[in-house]
């Protein structure tokens, strides 16, 4: 036994031999491919940048980094009647979901932010630059960008994104004051949406409210008005009372949707709770911002088609998004509840939704790769020369193995297959990194990301 090169061994500090001393990583810190985004944001960014924007590390020196403030931030007192659950939300997931707005609406297949703060870091883009994500989902690329001074554009199919998206991006700055009102009265609040937004499912019994005063009254009219028309012309009052009602609206639909799924909590108990949330999470990045000086980058919030972008040629400096998995997902049939308040006709999206068209499985698949093709086609041509274009995706290898009669081992990763499309526009990979899904191991066990280099000019 040679005890001599154990306590040798011991005597060493991994991230002392990967990382100069004063620069600490953040707690929590668990995969593989975060020490690695760590050490290429450590490799790239001087240190006011690590100050400023690096998502993997908490300290440098004595200097605590913007983004553990942000997750970290004063720590606001939660309301004595909070939940546990709420509690819990927050210690879990300080420094995954639970930071600035991503905490608001869980969308399906939604970005870990921290990641992508990593990604933008590596990809070298600086404040000034502009990011797209041509499939934005709730924004989370958007959020993050805004906060770290980086322009961004932001599309998506679903006419629901840009709704959730713009309001996540406005609740950074919006004064919250009337939406702290709202749930001071929230059974009048719930009711008013259910009559205008409709009851999530048919016979649940909210409690009604005595209360006289009609808090919506006065927004409903204003809201609608005020959405028709052009939002750069509005005043400051008026954006007001539609960045509260957004911020009210999603809540609900939020709590709408959880009801659907679940029948643990009555949907009026659900949306006090989840409004609770919102605000807690809004009030917190605003103190956090209001202390650090930051100045927060435009981003804009579009509806389009990833296949068919209406941008520039070499008109940014990066691009990030995650397309979905095949048909893995049915984004439509989960956010029906959302898209028929909204009045949309899940129809017609279905033929520009990427992963839904088809009717057979095998056809959707082909359908799929063919969609997929174009994007990468759009991606190459808005992107400049040199920059990187980083997609995140993964393989619903069970379901693929399924339809092809081949076992799930045999079935070529999606990555691979956008690696071979990639190629065939002008992209080469630079870096591949793997990363664990966490909750679906039985269907999809990782993701990968790829980072693809736009070499043709
Ligand atoms: C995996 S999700 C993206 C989630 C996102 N990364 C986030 O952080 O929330 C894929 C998205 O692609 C969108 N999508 C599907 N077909 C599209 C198309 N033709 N153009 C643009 N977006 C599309 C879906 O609506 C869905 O929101």
């Amino acid at each position: 036994m040679n005890t001599e090169k154990v306590v040798s061994a011991f005597s060493r500090d991994l991230s002392q031999e990967l990382f100069p001393a004063n620069r600490h990583l953040i707690p929590n810190l668990n995969d593989i491919y975060e020490l690695e985004l760590a050490f290429y944001e450590n490799l790239i960014l001087p240190d006011e940048e690590i100050i400023k924007n690096a998502g993997y590390f908490s300290r440098l020196g004595s200097e605590y980094t913007h983004h553990f403030l942000m997750c970290t931030g004063e720590s606001l007192k939660l309301p004595d009647h909070s939940s546990s659950r709420l509690k819990s939300f927050f210690e879990k997931n300080v420094f995954r979901t639970g930071y600035a707005t991503h905490g608001l609406f869980p969308y399906r297949g939604k970005f870990h932010p921290q990641m992508i703060k990593g990604l933008i870091n590596v990809m070298g883009l600086k404040p000034g630059d502009i990011v797209l994500d041509p499939m934005m989902g709730s924004g989370t690329v958007l959020v993050e960008a805004c906060l770290m001074g980086i322009k961004a554009i932001g599309i998506d199919a679903s006419p629901f994104c840009r709704f959730m998206t713009q309001t996540k991006l406005d609740a950074l700055t919006m004064s919250l004051a009337r939406a702290r009102g709202a749930l001071a009265n929230y059974e009048e609040v719930f009711t008013y949406f259910q009559k205008r937004v409709g009851r999530p499912k048919p016979g649940s019994k909210p409690s009604k409210s005595n209360n006289t005063k009609d808090a919506m009254s006065v927004m409903e009219e204003t809201a609608e008005y005020l959405t028709k028309k052009d939002h750069q012309t509005l005043t400051e009052k008026d954006r007001d009372t539609l960045n509260t009602y957004h911020f009210l609206l999603l809540a609900y639909l939020d709590s709408a949707g959880y009801a659907e799924r679940s029948a643990r909590k009555l949907p009026l108990a659900q949306f006090r709770a989840i409004l609770e949330r919102y605000l807690f999470v809004a009030e917190k990045i605003q103190q956090v911002l209001a202390g650090l000086e930051t100045e927060l980058a435009p981003a804009k919030v579009l509806e389009g088609d990833a296949r068919l972008l209406t941008l520039d040629d070499n008109s940014t400096d990066g691009i990030i998004f995650s397309p979905p998995y095949s048909f893995a997902v049915d984004y439509l049939a989960n956010d029906s509840f959302h898209l028929n308040f909204m009045g949309i006709d899940s129809d017609t999206l279905r033929d520009r939704m990427i992963g839904l068209r088809g009717r057979e499985l095998s056809e959707k698949y082909q359908l799929y790769r063919e969609d997929m093709g174009r994007v990468l086609t759009e991606c190459a041509r808005v992107l400049r020369p040199d920059c990187f274009c980083t997609i995140i995706v993964g393989t619903n290898n069970n379901q693929l193995g399924k339809v092809f009669g081949v076992s799930p081992e045999a079935v070529q990763g999606l990555h691979e297959i956008l690696i071979d499309m990639g190629a065939g526009c002008g992209f080469k990979p630079v870096k591949i990194m793997s990363r664990p899904i966490i909750g679906i191991s039985n269907t999809m066990r990782r993701e990968y990301i790829l980072i693809l280099q736009k070499t043709s000019h």
